[in-house]
């Protein structure tokens, strides 16, 4: 099975270690460094088995290199997942990023992390004291702290250019909308969308943590089957399958998850379901130009602002491309990533910045 995982996977290498204290597998996968050294969060999660861990792994890191080719920045994409029996705390948490810290750290700068799903500003603070190789540190140890609320601000602005492009007006009101997943970034745009006069559903897993959004819980069986004008994944991927999507009764998909489609036949189906899709690794892309912005780029929070809502832009060029040339907007995406990893993305192809 990692045979052909790796067989079938078109980026350049990836580093595992077995922890033997921990029984964890790191599996740091590197995508691609044409752009740049390969940056990446670091997602902590137990898997049915490591060979799971490794493909979410390597399609993750894929994702990241289009990510960030497409928002212009000089990096390349690689992602780390650390695959647990059980998602450590306290002592054993600790010493599980000290050693992973370690792992990074001999790397040498060819791959530099940041947070993802489970991990936070703590844990990078605890690799950050083996390595200089990681983002969104605690502001406390020099880092530029949570990067979750860009990451919504980006899904928000996402959202209003989707809706323009739909509608032809990106005002909220009234607009419902579902957010799956209320962590820490569907939590922030539920805000954000509420502030913003949205009706707004919330599910989650953790009921709780829905309701202390200040949106209407659904129950997280059968949320995808609910009238709304757009349907925001902030949970885990792949929940647009061949399954799911005739389910669906929204009009726009536009949300913060990673890899949302199952496959990427699925944007089609999305397409001839008149159902319009924002690439995913385009329109969460706040997070990681908070973390490279201001870390590696020397952005002020003025500058990262403009370039987060420069996300509706882009998305935006990405419809209309789309629509000129009858493909779905993931291709469309794809073909953006393309050109500026061909173009040497930094030459004349690259965005004004
Ligand atoms: N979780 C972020 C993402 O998927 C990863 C990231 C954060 C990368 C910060 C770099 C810096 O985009």
């Amino acid at each position: 099975m990692f045979e052909e995982l790796l067989r079938r996977w078109d980026g350049e290498h990836a580093v595992i270690r077995h922890d033997s204290e921990s029984d964890a597998w790191m599996l740091v996968c590197l995508h691609s460094t044409r752009l740049g050294p390969a940056m990446g969060g670091t997602r902590l999660k137990s898997y049915e088995g490591p060979a799971e861990a490794l493909e979410d792994a390597l399609r993750l890191s894929a994702g990241m290199t289009r990510k960030l080719a497409v928002l212009g920045l000089p990096c390349g994409g690689g992602k780390a997942v650390l695959a647990v029996p059980d998602v450590p705390t306290g002592n054993a948490r600790r010493r599980l990023f000290e050693r992973y810290g370690e792992l990074i750290e001999s790397l040498g700068g060819s791959f530099v992390t940041g947070p993802d799903v489970n991990t936070r500003e703590a844990d990078m603070d605890v690799i950050g004291e083996r390595t200089r190789h990681v983002f969104c540190r605690s502001t406390a140890e020099g880092g530029s702290g949570d990067p979750s609320i860009h990451t919504a601000l980006g899904v928000y602005h996402g959202i209003r250019a989707t809706l323009a492009h739909v509608d032809g007006s990106d005002d909220l009101a009234g607009r419902k909308v579902l957010v799956q997943g209320t962590g820490s970034v569907g939590a922030k745009l539920a805000r954000l969308l509420l502030d913003a006069g949205a009706i707004v559903l919330v599910s989650d897993v953790d009921e709780e943590r829905a309701r202390a959004t200040g949106g209407s819980p659904v129950p997280a069986d059968g949320a995808l089957e609910l009238e709304c004008d757009v349907y925001a994944p902030c949970a885990l991927g792949a929940t647009l399958n061949a399954d799911s999507i005739p389910k669906l009764r929204c009009r726009i998909v536009a949300g913060a998850a990673n890899n949302q489609l199952a496959e990427p036949e699925d944007g089609e189906l999305l397409r001839e379901a008149g159902i319009v899709y924002a690439p995913d690794y385009v329109i969460n892309g706040g997070g990681a130009l908070h973390g490279i912005g201001l870390e590696q780029l020397g952005w002020d929070a003025d500058r990262l602002e403009r370039e987060v809502a420069g996300i509706a832009d882009t998305l935006t060029g990405i419809y209309r491309q789309a629509d000129a040339e009858r493909i779905t907007t993931n291709e469309a995406a794809e073909r953006l990533a393309a050109e500026r990893l061909s173009g040497g993305g930094l030459g004349v192809s690259a965005p004004q910045r």
